[in-house]
């Protein structure tokens, strides 16, 4: 699982390919096993969320706790200021219609001395809403950057961090939030809507509220990962929605073993020439949140230093930080007329604490799937 994670964070290393970073942000799914703590059910993950903000440590990141970022994020710090200051003025445009928010924050403690090269970076380069706050007012505080995220995710996540996280001891929390809204090109048919047999990943069967689409869509087969995916365009023709199926009904586990960035690539880059086929979809109608922990992760990926008292993040401040927590809440919302997803992540600096990221964590979907060819009774990944 951590070679997945890794391969997703590859992929939207590639600040520039805005479409790739629009399917790892809504579409990233992963197996129970993802998810440290071992509690079985779906997993939504979308990294642009927790990579921003590893990417805003990293540039004040020094020593091993800089490479260790480095690794995680498959660049350095210069190239990914460079792919950020490129990328968010394209996310703010392409969301001009209301489609899509995308927004970092950076709350300070009230007097806390933070280097102006930081600062700038932050402001600059990251677009960053500069705030400062007292964190010894705790609730205050918190109802601060609660009240920014839940203005930039459109009240869709109202509770991001909670005064008990907060302290007099806390210098700085770094947030990000991003907001995904929009309308099928072509809505599913709502009375058509019924519960329908669904596969889970142990290959039993559940019943689901199944959405039936009859239209032109794309679709194509990996033979060699015995699945087939299919876009499902949004109003506008800017986004668009990528299921892929294994051709088994057991075949979940298999396909999200082998699945790599690669993978993901070549298939949006397969898109452009692929032709719509007249296709009977069906899709779960469903809704997923989820409030995920990304500390475990981070470290079993190799980021170690920065939540601990080896953290030389003194690129922000001279003062000794660590990261104390890494949380991203995420949610979901997939119907007949559309998709909403929403993230989260925040990130808490402290003097002599551990560092945290903020991931968002989903559900691994699994659904069946209906086409005149081999849609028929399939699982499907979201
Ligand atoms: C960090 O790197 C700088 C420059 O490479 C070096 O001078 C310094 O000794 C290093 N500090 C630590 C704690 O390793
Ligand atoms: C926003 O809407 C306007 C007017 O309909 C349109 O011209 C423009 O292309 C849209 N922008 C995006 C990013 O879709
Ligand atoms: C922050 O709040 C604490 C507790 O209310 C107070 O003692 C302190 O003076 C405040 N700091 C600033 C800079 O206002």
């Amino acid at each position: 699982m951590t070679r997945d994670l890794s391969d997703i964070l590859n992929s939207i290393n590639d600040v520039n390919n805005l479409i790739a970073i629009f399917l790892v942000i809504c579409v990233c799914i992963f197996t129970t096993q993802a998810v440290m703590d071992g509690t079985p059910g779906n997993v939504i993950i979308s990294p642009v969320s927790v990579s921003t903000l590893l990417a805003l440590i990293q540039q004040g990141a020094l020593n091993n706790s800089r490479r260790q970022l480095s690794q995680v994020l498959f660049s350095g710090p210069r190239q990914l200021k460079e792919g950020y200051r490129k990328l968010i003025p394209d996310l703010l445009k392409a969301g001009e219609n209301g489609t899509l928010e995308f927004a970092n924050g950076a709350f300070f403690m009230e007097g806390f001395e933070i280097l102006q090269e930081f600062k700038k970076v932050l402001s600059e380069d990251f677009v960053s809403h500069l705030e400062t706050v007292n964190f010894s007012e705790s609730k205050e505080a918190a109802n601060t950057i609660n009240s920014w995220v839940a203005k930039h995710t459109h009240n869709r996540i109202k509770t991001l961090i909670s005064p008990e996280s907060l302290s007099s001891d806390t210098r700085l929390v770094l947030a990000n939030a991003i907001y995904f809204k929009d309308l099928w090109k072509t809505p599913f048919i709502e009375k058509y809507t019924r519960d329908e047999s669904f596969y889970t990943q142990d290959g039993s069967e559940i019943k689901v509220p199944m959405m039936h689409l009859d239209g032109s869509l794309k679709m194509d087969f990996i033979e060699s990962l015995k699945s087939q995916w299919v876009e499902i365009p949004f109003k506008g023709d800017q986004f668009s929605f990528l299921v892929i199926m294994p051709y088994n009904e057991n075949g979940l586990d298999e396909l999200l073993k082998q699945f790599t960035a690669q993978h993901l690539n070549d298939i949006i880059s397969n898109l452009k020439n692929t032709y719509e086929n007249k296709i009977y979809l069906s899709l779960p109608k469903f809704k997923l949140s989820t409030t995920t922990p990304l500390v475990p992760v981070l470290k079993q990926l190799g980021l170690i230093d920065v939540f601990n008292m080896n953290s030389n993040i003194n690129g922000i401040s001279k003062e000794h930080l660590e990261v104390s927590d890494v949380i991203q809440k995420a949610e979901i919302e997939v119907d007949e007329k559309g998709v909403k997803a929403t993230a989260a992540t925040g990130k808490i600096n402290m003097e002599f604490l551990s560092l945290a990221d903020t991931f968002r964590q989903g559900r691994i979907l699994r659904a069946t799937g209906g086409s005149p060819r081999k849609l028929q009774k399939k699982k499907f990944i979201i």
